[in-house]
Formats: C-alpha cells, sequence, structure tokens
C-alpha cells in the first residue's frame, strides 16, 4: 500500500541514485523531510452518486431556478455575480435583492445565454451582477421571478483593510461522487465557519463521461447549491474545465466552465476569464491559470507582472495565490506538470513575499516549508529548493474526493521541503485572525467524521515576517 513512513535518514549515495547530482554537489539537504502520514483511509472504489441521488435533486416547480451559485462581482468585495438556470423556458434574468433591515426590494438586471456541446444543448444560464452594496450585510434574494420564486441569501465582506479578520475555505478537485459530498458536508458542519471558498480547480469532471456528457455539468450545480448559493466560491480553472474534444467537434476550450462560472476578470483588467484578482477582507488574491499560456509576452504573463506591485499589503496584509497544478509536488501524479509555470513566476513570488498558494489537481494533501528554488541560471547548478523565509508556503488540496479516486503513490524519500502529506480527502480552512496572523487547519474525511490531521500558525511574511516552519 501507499502508506509509508517518512524515513529518518538517508545516505549521500540514496540521493544521487534518485536525484540528479547536482543537487547532492550543491549540498541540498533534500532527504529527510517532513511527515508522511501514517493514517490508513478505508481504501473503498471513489464512485460518483447515481443521478437520481438526493443531493441532485431538480426543484419542483414551473421553470424552478436551479444550480443557484454566487462569486465576488467586483474588485473589493461590493459585487456578486448570481447565477442559476431555468429549464423550461429563458424567463426573467432579474433578481431581486434587499438587506436585511431593508423592505425596500431592489431589481438588477441579468443576461441569459445558452451553449451546446456536442449533442447536448444546456438549460438558460443566467448572470446578474449585483453592485454597489453594502460590506458587511446581510441580503436577501430572490430568482425565478415570474415563475418559481426562490430565495436565498448571502453576507457581503467587511470593507478591505488590514486588520479585518476572516475566513476561507478550501476545496479543489471536488467531483460530484459520495466522498465529494463527504467533503462538502464537513466544510459545512465545520466549527472554524468558512465565509467564502477558495476554489482551486477541477468542479464537475462532466468531461470523464462519454461524450463529455454535460448533464454532469448540471447535476454538479445542483450538489453544491447547498453551499454556494450562500456564499461566494472563487473559481480557478482546472484542466477538468479544459472540454477541448476535437474528437467531438468542440474545439473552443473551457466552453462549459466560462458559460457557467463567471468570474469578475475585467476589474482586475485581466483580459480573460482564467487570470485575475479579487480584495477580499484583509486579502488579496491572484488566481492563475495553469492552462493559458504564462510564457514571457504572453497575456497573463504581463498581466501578473504588472499586478504584483500593486499589491499593497498595508490595506491587504495577505497575498494568496491560486491555481490548479502545484508547483512543489511530491506525489508520482502530476510530478513536474507546474515546473514551466514556477520557472516562470517563482522569482515574482519570493519578491513579493507571497504569503500561501493554494494548488489541487494531484488528489491528495500536502503542505510544504517556505522554500524557493530560483537561483538556477542554467550554468550554476543552483537548481535545489532552499529554506527562504520570504517564500509561500504551497498547499495541495486536490483531495475534494472525484470519481478518480485517491493519488496514493508518493516519491520516496519524502523531500525536505514537503512538511506534511497525506492521500486522503478532505477541506481545509485558512482563519485569519488579523494583519500578523492566520491559523490554518486541514480536516481529513475520516470515516465519516472531519478530523483535524495538520495544522499551522500562519504569520504574515510583511507584518511578521518571523519563521514559521514546522519541521523540525
Ligand atoms: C448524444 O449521443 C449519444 C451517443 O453518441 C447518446 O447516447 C445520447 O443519448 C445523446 N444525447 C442526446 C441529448 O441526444
Ligand atoms: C449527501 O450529504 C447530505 C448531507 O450530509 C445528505 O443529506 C445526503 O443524503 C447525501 N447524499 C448522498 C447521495 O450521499
Ligand atoms: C485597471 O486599469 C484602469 C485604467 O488604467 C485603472 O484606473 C484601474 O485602477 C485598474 N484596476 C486595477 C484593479 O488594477
Ligand atoms: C496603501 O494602503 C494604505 C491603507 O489603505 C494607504 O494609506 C496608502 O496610501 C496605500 N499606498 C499606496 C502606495 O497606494
Ligand atoms: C509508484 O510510482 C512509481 C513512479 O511512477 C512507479 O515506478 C511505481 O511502480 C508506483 N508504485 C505503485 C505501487 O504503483
Ligand atoms: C493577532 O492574532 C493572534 C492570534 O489570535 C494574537 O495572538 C495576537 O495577539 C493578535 N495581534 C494583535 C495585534 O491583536
Ligand atoms: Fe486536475
Amino acid at each position: 500500500m501507499a502508506v509509508l513512513r517518512s524515513s529518518s535518514r538517508c545516505s549521500v549515495s540514496v540521493i544521487g541514485a534518485v536525484l540528479l547530482v547536482v543537487l547532492v554537489l550543491n549540498g541540498a539537504n533534500l532527504c529527510n523531510g517532513g511527515k508522511t502520514s501514517t493514517f490508513v483511509r478505508k481504501v473503498e472504489k471513489t464512485v460518483d452518486m447515481p443521478l437520481n441521488s438526493d443531493v441532485f435533486r431538480v426543484p419542483p416547480g414551473y421553470n424552478a431556478p436551479q444550480q443557484v451559485h454566487i462569486t465576488q462581482g467586483d474588485h473589493v468585495g461590493k459585487g456578486v455575480i448570481v447565477s442559476w438556470v431555468t429549464q423550461d423556458e429563458p424567463g426573467s434574468s432579474e433578481v431581486l435583492y434587499w438587506s436585511e433591515n431593508s423592505e425596500h426590494k431592489k431589481t438588477a438586471k441579468g443576461k441569459v445565454y445558452r451553449y451546446e456541446f456536442y449533442n447536448y444543448t444546456s438549460g438558460y444560464i443566467h448572470h446578474c451582477t449585483l453592485k454597489k452594496l453594502t460590506y458587511n450585510t446581510k441580503y436577501y434574494y430572490e430568482v425565478g421571478i415570474g415563475h418559481t420564486v426562490q430565495q436565498f441569501w448571502f453576507i457581503t465582506p467587511p470593507e478591505v483593510g488590514p486588520d479585518v479578520p476572516y475566513t476561507f475555505g478550501l476545496i479543489g478537485d471536488l467531483g460530484q461522487s459520495f466522498d465529494s459530498n463527504l467533503t462538502l458536508t464537513h466544510y459545512e458542519h465545520n466549527p472554524l465557519k468558512g465565509q467564502t471558498v477558495l476554489f482551486v480547480g477541477d468542479l464537475s469532471y462532466a468531461d470523464q463521461y462519454p461524450n463529455h456528457d454535460n448533464a454532469r455539468w448540471d447535476s454538479w450545480g445542483r450538489f453544491v447549491e447547498r453551499s454556494v448559493a450562500y456564499q461566494p466560491w472563487i473559481w480557478t480553472a482546472g484542466n477538468h474545465e479544459i472540454d477541448f474534444a476535437p474528437e467531438l467537434g468542440e474545439n473552443e476550450p473551457f466552453k462549459p466552465f466560462t458559460h457557467r462560472y463567471l468570474v469578475p476578470y475585467r476589474a482586475s483588467n485581466s483580459t480573460a476569464p482564467f487570470w485575475y484578482s479579487i480584495k477580499r477582507a484583509s486579502v488579496y488574491i491572484i488566481v492563475l491559470s495553469s492552462y493559458s499560456a504564462y510564457g514571457k509576452y504572453t497575456p497573463q504573463y504581463k498581466w501578473l507582472e504588472q499586478e504584483l506591485p500593486k499589491v499593497n499589503r498595508t490595506e491587504t496584509p495577505w497575498l494568496i495565490v491560486m491555481m490548479h497544478s502545484p508547483w512543489y509536488n511530491s506525489y508520482n501524479y502530476h510530478y513536474m506538470e507546474g515546473e514551466t509555470m514556477r520557472v516562470m513566476f517563482e522569482p515574482w513570488f519570493v519578491k513579493y513575499k507571497v504569503d500561501v498558494v493554494f494548488s489541487g489537481h494531484v488528489h491528495a494533501y500536502e503542505r510544504s516549508e517556505r522554500v524557493s528554488n530560483v537561483a538556477y541560471n542554467i550554468i550554476n547548478g543552483l537548481c535545489a529548493p532552499i529554506q527562504d523565509q520570504s517564500a509561500p508556503v504551497y498547499i495541495t488540496i486536490g483531495d475534494g474526493g472525484n470519481l478518480e479516486g485517491l493519488a496514493t503513490n508518493m516519491t520516496e524519500p519524502q523531500p525536505k521541503y514537503s512538511a506534511y502529506r497525506e492521500a486522503s480527502f478532505g477541506h481545509a480552512v485558512f482563519d485569519i485572525k488579523n494583519r500578523t496572523h492566520a491559523y490554518y487547519s486541514w480536516h481529513r474525511n475520516q470515516d465519516g467524521y472531519a478530523v483535524e490531521a495538520d495544522s499551522m500558525w500562519f504569520f504574515n511574511r510583511i507584518w511578521h515576517p518571523v519563521d514559521d516552519s514546522t519541521s523540525a
């Protein structure tokens, strides 16, 4: 089985056999890493919930709105994009909304879209942006106007500022299996009460079905509605969002994803919905795309180059980056897939002192120490990760529980940069207390219970740049 203890010692000859000789010459001690959890998950197959499951139920009523979801709709948190699908006819794209302490219902006008994918035609997909909301306020909203009206609510974030506590949930690679349902349930019941989900990509896994059966995009939308209709999920594009299928005559990448999940990319002057930024409470969040060009001169490269200097850590002390494919991953899955982007962007992450990077893709959990690997210049041989207190912590949280199952095979020995790794499903919470401290915890799905299995106090890289490493 794949559950292995980290070796307590490893000789130079073993490293030499496993790693490039340059790394040894470089004096890097890459073995004897952190902890490889010995927790053994009950190994039953990860299977999708059947379409007639309770979580996929279509709401009753003529043209009833379904798959309701919200995300941040502007750069600072005063806007919300409300999206939903109607099946029988377009119906109204209006949203009625009002704050808790107001009687007066306001109306916002949205737009309706459809798309086709092979022989599938989507329902009527509505998107409507609510603007100029008041911070820190509970709003009710209604969709399905004129037919079957459904009411939901959300709470706007506090005004952007340095000392605003805020709690983010972290979910990745969720899919729609029975395990996905456990992960979402545990997130909802977590007493730390996440206020917004940072979703690191790979939503529905509809592309695993024949012809990328887009009905599985619809079922996924109904499955997660119970959370995402009430709190925003911040979207990152994963490889399962690409849906590039020339064999089906589908040559437009990201078609289902971009029609269904809008993001406020224009508000951060991005030119495509795959990379963008938002401010929320005391955090500046940068979303990057592992599956869009990021080489020099590309739109994403140019955008990020201009974006990082704009982050004002007096206003938003915390700087979080999200991307799908991890840069520091010691599992034998997707190994080094993140390497090309790391080469392009890592020096900037160190320069601008990113606090933490969240990724998915690998269906397991891993947390790194603060490391960087930016010294290499082709001829100097300096190509090993080193401890670096200006570098982010890298967290892989692709463990939502999709039908592809767990990634259990790890590289051995555990690299030194890897602080903790475990092949279990789960979710995490990043709980910002103030400008200096955030409590991070990862919660595995353990026989139906959520168990905190890994945690760490994050010290902000600008306001409290004290060593917060957890390995001895
Ligand atoms: C799409 O085509 C597949 C076979 O290629 C078929 O099984 C399926 O029922 C079709 N779906 C629709 C909506 O026509
Ligand atoms: C999914 O989880 C919810 C909440 O725990 C539960 O009510 C529901 O029955 C579950 N559905 C399936 C198909 O497991
Ligand atoms: C976007 O560009 C405009 C025009 O240059 C500028 O005024 C605005 O501040 C920029 N927005 C962000 C979030 O960078
Ligand atoms: C950074 O933000 C602080 C607090 O909002 C503000 O006082 C300061 O002027 C900003 N600095 C820059 C360079 O915009
Ligand atoms: C784990 O991955 C390695 C490298 O890809 C491979 O050689 C090995 O056979 C795998 N082990 C198992 C148990 O699958
Ligand atoms: C910030 O939060 C940490 C953890 O809760 C606490 O120990 C520290 O005193 C707080 N700092 C300030 C200035 O309140
Ligand atoms: Fe992925």
